[in-house]
């Protein structure tokens, strides 16, 4: 075969064959086929898709290009979910717990974050002395034993999805739809998942800004879910502003922890929630999604996922006090009030810009190499809807400078302000 007779029907808008997927994701990962002659057939798949079929198969052969998880160890069906990123996401954390006492086994493996915030080890990195270093054997007795344990991504996980991701990156290449929901699925075919719960979001802080630009990437994935073999439903969500309240490693953890206990703000419960109730049904723990969202607000209020998550973190080597008094969180040395200088209701908060403003206060990374401020962040204390006077707070910073003027001005430019009354935003705007 030859790598230009691949990129030539592309350009035409012909459909690739199996083998001929397979040949090209072995030769790029081994280095036989040139970054260049990829970017080539990357721009022509932005140009002309992929059926169906095609995604399919691009799915599989990356996800059996490097390692792969076997979790045929642990007992009972493993849903994973996926969330396609935004800035306050913090509902794994809570829903891992949430789902886990009920008995559905979440083995999750979760990476540290490049951007707004860190990932989900960066955030239970919070919590004093937790370890996310654990090895495969004690990850699949803990979630054996517990229902749950987050492990740190080892080993040589769909090394071609890394490769292409990094090459679409700097070749325009990234919102080829094809890609990017076959580079999702086979992450997380590659981690094992027997059942697969996707949280796509729409919005301008994310991805995917118009609703059917999220509807059809949603149903790519779910399509090249249940293609393969793997129950796979997913959530289309808001985020057209941040998520929640709190924006930050340490404060995502407070919250996260609020929403366990039934508390936190309405919208991550929610969406916990709503994705939560999916992937206990998918675990064959509910025999309808109804009767596991009940299921889900009755481990909330009996103390029941709090429990849960004080036994996991105490696994991994946290302190588990953190969950009855999160005061024993890292906590920045100032606060800044960020207050409204003019009377109405909030029309718009960029989810972008707000992210922007946690990186300058330390929370995320910039590159791979930079070392993150776990206390930092931001507390939204107006949401999109809210009505707020001149000189209230909008925002509370949590800082480790004093100074922090650059900050201000890229938060008071996220928000917008109507006259007019504002309806909240959708926050669940379809299930697929
Ligand atoms: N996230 C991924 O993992 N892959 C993409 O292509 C886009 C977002």
């Amino acid at each position: 075969m030859r790598m230009v007779d691949l990129i030539e029907k592309k350009r035409d808008g012909e459909a690739l064959t199996k083998e001929e997927i397979e040949w090209m994701v072995a030769g790029y990962t081994n280095d036989e086929i040139p970054d260049y002659q990829m970017a080539a057939l990357s721009m022509a798949i932005y140009f002309q898709n992929m059926t169906p079929k095609e995604r399919a198969e691009l799915t599989i052969a990356m996800a059996n290009s490097g390692d792969t998880i076997d979790l045929s160890g642990i007992d009972g069906i493993k849903v994973d979910k996926h969330s396609t990123g935004g800035v306050g996401d913090k509902t794994t954390i809570a829903l891992a717990p949430l789902v886990a006492s009920l008995g559905v086994p979440v083995a999750k493996m979760s990476g540290r974050g490049l951007g707004h915030t860190g990932g989900t080890i960066d955030k239970l990195e919070a919590i004093p002395n937790f370890t996310c270093e654990i090895d495969t054997e004690q990850f699949l007795s803990l979630v054996n034993e517990n229902k749950l344990a987050v492990v740190g991504q080892t080993g040589n996980l769909t090394p071609a999805d890394k490769k292409l991701y990094g090459l679409r990156d700097v070749t325009g290449t990234v919102n080829a739809l094809g890609l990017i929901a076959s580079s999702i699925m086979s992450k997380k075919i590659a981690s094992g998942a027997d059942a697969i719960v996707l949280d796509v979001k729409t919005g301008s802080g994310a991805f995917m800004n118009s609703l059917e630009d999220a509807k059809e990437l949603a149903k790519a994935m779910v399509d090249i879910g249940n293609d393969i073999g793997r129950k796979t439903v997913a959530i289309i969500s808001d985020m057209n502003q941040p998520l929640g309240r709190t924006v930050g490693n340490a404060l995502e953890i407070q919250e996260a922890i609020d929403v366990v206990k039934g508390g936190g703000p309405e919208d991550v419960r929610e969406l916990c929630l709503t994705l939560g109730s999916q992937m206990v049904y998918l675990a064959e723990k509910a025999n309808s999604v109804e009767e596991a969202r009940s299921m889900l607000k009755e481990a909330m209020a009996s103390g029941a996922a709090a429990k849960t998550l004080k036994t996991f973190i105490a696994a991994q080597n946290g302190d588990d006090s953190v969950v009855d008094d999160p005061k024993k969180l890292p906590q920045a040395t100032y606060t800044h009030e960020i207050k409204a200088n003019e009377t109405g209701y909030v029309k718009v908060i960029a989810a972008n810009k707000v992210g922007v403003a946690a990186m300058q206060l330390g929370a995320g990374r910039a590159t791979k190499e930079d070392t993150i401020d776990l206390a930092v962040g931001l507390v939204m204390n107006k949401k999109i809807g809210d009505y707020v006077e001149a000189g209230e707070s909008l925002v509370t910073l949590h800082a480790n400078q004093e100074v922090v003027d650059d900050v201000v001005e890229v938060v008071m430019s996220a928000y917008e302000f109507s006259k007019e009354t504002i309806d909240k935003p959708t926050l669940i705007y379809k299930q697929m």
